[in-house]
């Protein structure tokens, strides 16, 4: 049995060798930053990383989770309710909460995790969960995960109409919950939340944001989609990272309603029956939220980077999606040519990820361009040029 089910597999890992889809992990020597060494490759620009403000080696980060990581030990060895909560746990959870206005956070060892634990622990029979067919594997799982009596539906990804369709549909379900990304980080779109928070308040529901890619990125201070749209208030849980633009090791968090967080504390299993983070990570976290609030001009010069790097791809002929994150794809067609690019990018000295099936849709394989704060305007240069080179556009 055990045989067969290797064979299986070593034959599948063939199949996807052969066919140049195969994803095979690079070592990276030292920290993360606009440039990194690679063990293979040398110095490379790298494109693929969420961080997007620099925050990863920021001196300030690394410091404050030395000495917390001195003060409290390396671990809590256990989780959070039996007897894993440290005060700088708190402390993080209180930053947050006043971050996003909310009344209480509740952190996790992952946004992965939070998004995993809080459908089923909130919901009941008949409330109805309606979620945007480009979000995150970890809402779409999350969601699955909820009982057989709640009804889970996908509306056309940010199609206003068809949203507005299946609220109306099950306008006498106990409960009604639109749940978005903020910022779709396979195509770097952003979810029209105006428009969304218009039809949720319309309609009696709730909205559930996963800003996992936008906070730090969009809104004049970093507060990201509900900041950018004007409707903080009006956003009722938000889930995140610590682990993108926060930068500050790992982690993810839910914020919203202390009724909800509560209720995640005695019900959520990933809360349950999962580590809480380091101390030197919650730590840091709230480092980073300071950071970000005192450095606003980091997140517009991100901004206007990303906005750069999209105009230069244009003028080279090269087609990124629009959107206005600092998620820039490019889509190149078959999963392998996106593999394939990805390789040859490296050799010139840019690190950029191919993403094919199935993360993104058959024949829409695409380089995925993160853009950080941390770049310089010739290192973007330099990345557009080398694209258009690869494409054979030049060199
Ligand atoms: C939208 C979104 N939500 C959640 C996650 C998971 O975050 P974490 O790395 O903290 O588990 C990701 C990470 O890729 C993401 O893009």
């Amino acid at each position: 049995m055990t045989n067969a089910l290797i064979s299986r597999l070593t034959e599948e890992l063939q199949t996807a060798e052969t066919d140049g889809t195969y994803k095979k992990l690079k070592t990276i020597e030292g920290p993360i930053g606009d440039k990194v060494w690679l063990k293979d490759n040398g110095e490379v620009i790298l494109l693929s990383s969420n961080d997007y403000l620099g925050f990863a080696n920021h001196p300030e980060i690394v410091s404050t989770a030395r000495d917390a990581l001195l003060s409290y030990g390396a671990s809590t060895a256990s989780v959070r309710f039996i007897c894993g909560t440290q005060d700088v746990h708190q402390t993080l959870e209180k930053d947050l909460a006043e971050f996003h206005g909310t009344e209480a956070a509740l952190t996790y060892s992952s946004c992965w995790s939070a998004n995993t634990g809080l459908f089923s622990a909130i919901t009941s029979t008949g409330d109805v969960i309606l979620s945007d067919e480009l979000n995150h594997a970890s809402l779409i799982d999350g969601i699955r995960m909820t009982a057989k009596d709640v009804v889970r539906k996908v509306y056309k990804h940010s199609d206003m109409e068809d949203l507005e369709a299946k609220l109306i549909e099950y306008k006498d379900a106990p409960s009604r919950m639109i749940v978005t990304d903020g910022v779709f980080s396979m195509e770097g779109d952003i979810a029209p939340l105006d428009q969304i928070v218009a039809l949720a308040k319309k309609h009696h529901a709730l909205v559930v944001l996963d800003d996992s890619h936008g906070l730090g990125v969009l809104g004049e201070t970093g507060h990201g989609t509900a900041e950018h749209f004007g409707v903080m208030s009006d956003i009722d849980i938000f889930t995140g990272t610590l682990g993108k633009a926060l930068a500050s090791g790992t982690g993810g968090f839910v914020a919203g309603p202390k009724a909800v967080t509560e209720t995640l504390i005695q019900k959520s299993r990933p809360h349950l029956f999962s580590n809480a983070l380091p101390a030197s990570v919650a730590a840091a976290g709230s480092k980073s939220l300071e950071l970000l609030s005192r450095h606003p001009e980091t997140v517009q010069a991100l901004q206007e980077k990303a906005k750069n790097f999209r105009i230069r791809l244009k003028e080279l002929g090269l087609n990124p999606l629009d959107g206005g994150s600092a998620v820039v794809p490019v889509i190149v067609g078959e999963t392998a040519t996106a593999i394939r690019l990805a390789g040859e990018m490296l050799k010139k000295g840019i690190f950029v990820t191919g993403f094919g099936f199935p993360v993104v849709p058959e024949g829409e394989a695409r380089l995925r361009f993160q853009v950080s704060a941390a770049h310089t305007e010739a290192e973007l240069e330099e990345a557009a040029q080398t694209l258009k080179s690869c494409l054979g556009g030049g060199d």
